[in-house]
């Protein structure tokens, strides 16, 4: 029997100092994209795939997510005095349902691997989705929502993929597939990461957008350091896969690595855009930068 995807993992103890001084006391996570947190992104793609419980694994000084997901009653206790009904419903929209968010502190920064297997009591013996909060995903569906629907046919384990450049796969999770399940699914035979440059066997990086059985949590308390000395997911995973099945996803969007500045000013412009009226001052200043990137100073 395959059974359902009602829990997801979002690993955010990361230190995000690739953002200094910005994250020195703002979380990476909490950083915006036009006008909401990268997290917020993330959470929303994870209950669009029908998801009901999300663990964050936490570090120090990431209590303002919490806060977030939480009610600012202050805030919103202004707000209805003012009558601001659009605003309050936008709050409310965005709010898990109480109940809905665990938070489980990674002490040391041990590797993904190891955050993950900090939630492994609230997440028990079932089934569930990781969503690196790094990265977040423009696409019509829920990109986690694809792979949902391709594990309820084909049950096991799902990872989300995409080509990346040959000169960037050292810096990723790196798969190798074999048989096609349909034109955007294949089983996965080999994993690695962060291939030494001109080694990976794809181009194929993994995501950061997994669904995985509950076997991989006694695998992880158990695994070695890999990759940069830390504890790997993917070391885990490639364990697992000698008894269980693991199917990649092509899913339709476009990832943007928000752990990076280019990636995270390209969201901030893609998602920018969907705004008509943000667009119309956007795509002439964007054009000014291009032609004449002096005169817009
Ligand atoms: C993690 C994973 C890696 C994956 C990447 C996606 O690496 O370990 O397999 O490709 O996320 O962003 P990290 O970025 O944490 O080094």
């Amino acid at each position: 029997m395959i059974k359902p995807i009602r829990k997801a993992i979002l690993p955010v103890a990361g230190l995000g100092t690739r953002f200094l001084p910005a994250t020195k006391a703002v979380p990476k996570e909490m950083l915006t994209i036009v006008d909401r947190p990268i997290i917020q992104y993330v959470v929303d793609e994870a209950r669009a795939a029908g998801i009901e419980h999300i663990v964050f694994v936490t570090g120090r000084n990431k209590h303002v997510i919490e806060d977030h997901f939480d009610i600012a009653y202050e805030l919103e206790d202004t707000l209805k005095s003012r009558n601001k009904s659009a605003a309050l419903e936008l709050l409310e929209k965005n709010r898990p349902l109480p109940g809905s968010t665990s938070f489980t502190r990674q002490q040391a920064p041990l590797g993904l691997g190891h955050a993950i297997w900090c939630a492994r009591d609230i997440i028990g013996d079932e089934p569930f989705a990781i969503l690196l909060p790094d990265v977040i995903i423009k696409s019509q569906t829920s990109c986690l929502k694809q792979m949902v629907d391709l594990y309820n046919n084909e049950g096991g384990n799902v990872i989300a993929v995409e080509e990346v450049p040959e000169d960037q796969t050292h810096q990723y999770g790196i798969v190798e597939l074999s048989d096609q399940i349909n034109s955007n699914a294949s089983r996965i035979s080999n994993m690695v990461e962060k291939p030494e440059p001109g080694t990976a066997p794809s181009n194929l990086m993994i995501t950061g957008r997994y669904i995985l059985q509950p076997e991989i949590f006694d695998l992880l308390s158990k695994q070695s350091t890999g990759a940069g000395g830390e504890i790997q997911l993917t070391d885990s995973m490639l364990t697992l896969m000698k008894e269980q099945s693991f199917s990649s996803l092509t899913f339709k969007g476009r990832s943007y690595d928000c752990g990076n500045k280019a990636g995270f000013l390209s969201a901030n412009i893609a998602f920018g855009m969907d705004d008509p009226k943000l667009a119309e001052e956007l795509v002439p200043f964007m054009r000014e930068m291009i032609d004449q990137p002096l005169a817009a100073e």
